[in-house]
């Protein structure tokens, strides 16, 4: 049973229950809705409790169900039914009370929170806006401010601030149980004879005047493109200005169009690809191995912030340098990020001296990653040098221990063929700055046994991060898409345009920033280096462009020598003037005449490279399905999240038109403008990648 009803006394005590989040499914709104009926209609019954198993009171409406007709009764007619129930209900809140948790909290006449729980309206991050009361009730409950906050946002709050808000009535004591504490609290209302009020019958907060348009105008900034944020000021401010029914009408319809809108699709795409990407058949059954102690071999950008990731999340770590003094410098660099985290507040004080002294312990000896149950190999991108370290691991690592590589580019298969125990091998490629970028790559060798691939997506569980398996070529999944498109922008400013206009084209798309500016970020020779790399087995057929070589050879290296791209001050970069020149050179080198390349061209030749590739890796089985690739371009590589990743962009798009404009681009370059065979094979049969996503 969805909902169950038990009685303790004249109080009658509905127990939801439906794992794992007890989100809102039909099961549990008709649960709900009959539940009430059935309390209001025995006159035994005095009050209700209504409270939830498991992990979490309900943590939201049903996403799965989203897309699909509705069927009765909705939430919002459930939650009103709460609202309208003649004797008192008191919420049993604990674990995440979440979207529709929260609306149906908030139709209970009294809230009493366990001191762990988290309370939010997180729809805004869905592409919708809570749509069972939610916009109307917060800002009857809490000011209009912080309700305004929490919707636009979707970001949850703690059971202290939402008692310090008026959202909770009460939080009941550390270690007792919270429906104890609402059934006390159902008695006491019973013996006074109270009814409380209402949440809907309650005034609106007032506002400041000038609160919805400021906040539309940063919104404006800060969630460009976005449909929802706005919507819910929209609704919020509805609520300042109607009456309840009203208002309620207003948020429906403005629920209704969102639903319909392809940003909630891509986001819930987004979130269910999330949960999905772990899902592997190879791994079914699989357990991981040990992962209590980490070691870490090179402590320069990506040590450093592999290591601050793996304490901030209480993992102790050995790290090995090559010198006392490059092993005091990673220190330094591993102090430092942990001082931004308690900057951030997401570190106390003490915690962060403990890590230093307790968990973190830095030296030159890898006899001291003997007991290291995986060890990330993080030196100088060249062969050799990992080959060094990977055989000194192989020398002191203790049976069993997952021996992991950072690199970006190099070949995985060729490093484990270097050492006795192949199996342990795989690549763990972390993003900059490690401990704040979400992604990692698990990078799966041929021989790599599955259970050290079990631990890697432990460990990616354990720092808070997403994992997406990648089978072994030249840039995995990420680096690879992240080639290819370069590629197709580089063709563009050939072509006549500024890199500078492919950023901002590609910003006002929806990228978190442009690539030019992102390779002055991350450091122009990384892409150098690996440029120098490949030309030795470069296709003669391939269009090369050099600028970017151009650049780095008269010391441009970006933001870490001042100057690439951009010039890089102390405010914000600016275009650096050498660049028109050194592209306007390279253009009369090859003899072409520039030509205006517009905005929309540019898109579509991101998105047409983008997808390209993403279908040339998933039809060689580098990466399992579409949901990889989309999941890897929106955590590590700044891809829109309201696009849902570029397959799923190509999906709404229409494959048809994205092999369209390959074709035509091909006309220009035939080489780099090749479609993949999965691409033509799918546009051809009316097909989609989600068809390839399965679940
Ligand atoms: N509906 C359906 N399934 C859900 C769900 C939901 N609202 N929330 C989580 N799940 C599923 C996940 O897909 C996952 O399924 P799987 O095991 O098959 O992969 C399982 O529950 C566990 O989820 P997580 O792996 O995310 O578990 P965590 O413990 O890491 O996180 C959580 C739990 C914080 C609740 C997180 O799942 C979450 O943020 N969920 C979404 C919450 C949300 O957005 N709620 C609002 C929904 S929209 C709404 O309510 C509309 C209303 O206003 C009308
Ligand atoms: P880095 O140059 O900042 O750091 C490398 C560190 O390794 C230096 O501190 C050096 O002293 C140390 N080192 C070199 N040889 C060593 C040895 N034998 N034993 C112990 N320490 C040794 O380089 P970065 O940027 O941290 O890159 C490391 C690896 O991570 C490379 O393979 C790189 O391709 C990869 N990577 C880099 C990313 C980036 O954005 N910088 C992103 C993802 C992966």
């Amino acid at each position: 049973m969805a909902v169950s009803i038990a009685r303790d006394g004249d109080i009658a005590l509905l127990t939801v229950d439906n794992p794992p989040v007890n989100a809102l499914s039909h099961a549990v709104r008709q649960g709900l809705w009959d539940a009430i009926a059935a309390a209001e209609a025995d006159d035994t019954v005095r009050a209700v409790v209504i409270r939830a198993t498991g992990r979490t009171f309900p943590a939201g409406a049903d996403i799965r169900e989203f897309g699909k007709p509705s069927v009765d009764p909705w939430l919002p007619a459930v939650v009103d039914r709460i609202e309208g129930c003649a004797k008192p209900v008191v919420a049993a809140l604990h674990g995440q009370i979440l979207g529709g948790g929260l609306e149906v909290a908030m139709g209970a006449h009294v809230r009493v929170c366990d001191p762990g729980a988290r309370l939010g309206l997180p729809e805004v991050s869905l592409g919708i806006l809570p749509g069972a009361g939610g916009t109307q009730r917060l800002p009857r409950l809490i000011p209009v401010d912080r309700a305004l906050d929490m919707i636009t946002t979707g970001k949850p709050i703690s059971a202290a601030e939402a008692r310090a808000l008026g959202l909770v009535d009460a939080v009941s004591e550390p270690g007792e149980a919270v429906a104890d504490a609402a059934l006390a609290h159902a008695r006491r209302l019973v013996a006074d004879g109270t009814v409380p009020r209402p949440t809907g019958a309650r005034p609106v907060h007032p506002a400041a005047p000038d609160l919805f348009e400021t906040t539309r105008a940063a919104l404006a900034r800060t969630a460009k493109g976005r449909l929802a944020p706005l919507a819910c000021v929209d609704a919020v401010e509805a609520a300042t200005r109607l009456p309840l029914r009203e208002g309620l009408a207003e948020e429906r319809r403005l629920f209704g169009t969102l639903m319909e809108s392809d940003q909630r699709a891509a986001l819930i795409h987004a979130f269910l690809s999330e949960r999905q990407v772990a899902k592997l058949p190879e791994l079914e059954g699989v357990t991981s191995r040990p992962l209590e102690r980490i070691g870490i071999v090179g402590g320069g950008t990506m040590g450093a912030g592999i290591a601050a990731a793996a304490l901030l999340s209480g993992l102790p770590v050995h790290l090995v340098e090559r010198g006392d003094d490059a092993a005091a410098r990673a220190r330094e660099t591993v102090t430092g990020m942990l001082d931004g985290a308690v900057k951030r507040g997401k570190l106390d004080a003490e915690t962060r001296a403990m890590l230093l002294s307790d968990a973190f312990a830095t030296g030159t000896d890898y006899a001291a990653l003997g007991t290291a149950d995986l060890v990330v190999e993080a030196v100088f991108e060249s062969m050799d040098a990992k080959r060094e370290v990977f055989a000194a691991l192989d020398a002191v690592c203790k049976p069993g221990a997952v021996l992991a590589t950072n690199t970006s580019y190099l070949d995985v298969d060729a490093l484990a063929a270097t050492v006795s125990r192949p199996g342990d091998v795989l690549g763990l490629h972390f993003f900059s700055p490690a401990h704040v970028m979400r992604l990692l790559e698990v990078v799966v060798g041929r021989e790599t046994a599955p259970d050290a691939v079990a631990t890697g997506f432990a460990l990616a569980k354990r720092l808070g991060k997403v994992a997406v398996r990648a089978g072994v070529c030249d840039g995995f999944i990420g680096n690879r898409v992240l080639s290819a498109y370069r590629k197709a922008l580089d063709g563009a400013v050939l072509a006549g345009a500024s890199p500078f206009n492919v950023d901002r084209a590609l910003v006002d798309f929806g990228l978190a920033m442009g690539p030019y500016a992102v390779g002055d970020l991350s450091g122009l020779d990384i892409a150098w280096a690996n440029r120098k790399r490949l030309a030795p087995t470069r296709d003669p057929r391939e269009t090369y462009a050099d600028f970017s070589d151009r650049l780095c050879e008269a010391g441009h290296l970006g933001r870490k020598t001042g100057r690439g791209f951009y010039v890089h001050g102390d405010g914000k970069p600016v275009p650096n003037p050498e660049v028109e020149a050194i592209v306007a050179a390279e253009r009369a080198a090859k003899g072409i005449a520039p030509r205006p390349v517009p905005d929309a061209e540019i898109v579509a030749r991101f998105v047409a490279a983008t997808v390209n590739e993403g279908a040339r890796i998933v039809g060689e089985g580098i990466a399992r399905r579409p949901l990889d690739v989309d999941v890897t371009m929106l955590n590590g590589y700044g891809f829109p999240r309201w696009r849902g990743g570029p397959m799923h962009h190509a999906d709404a798009t229409g494959l048809a038109r994205i092999l369209a404009d390959i074709e035509r681009l091909a006309g220009e370059d035939a080489f780099l403008w090749r479609p993949a065979p999965l691409l033509h094979r799918l546009a051809g049969e009316g097909g989609r990648f989600a068809d390839l996503d399965g679940g």
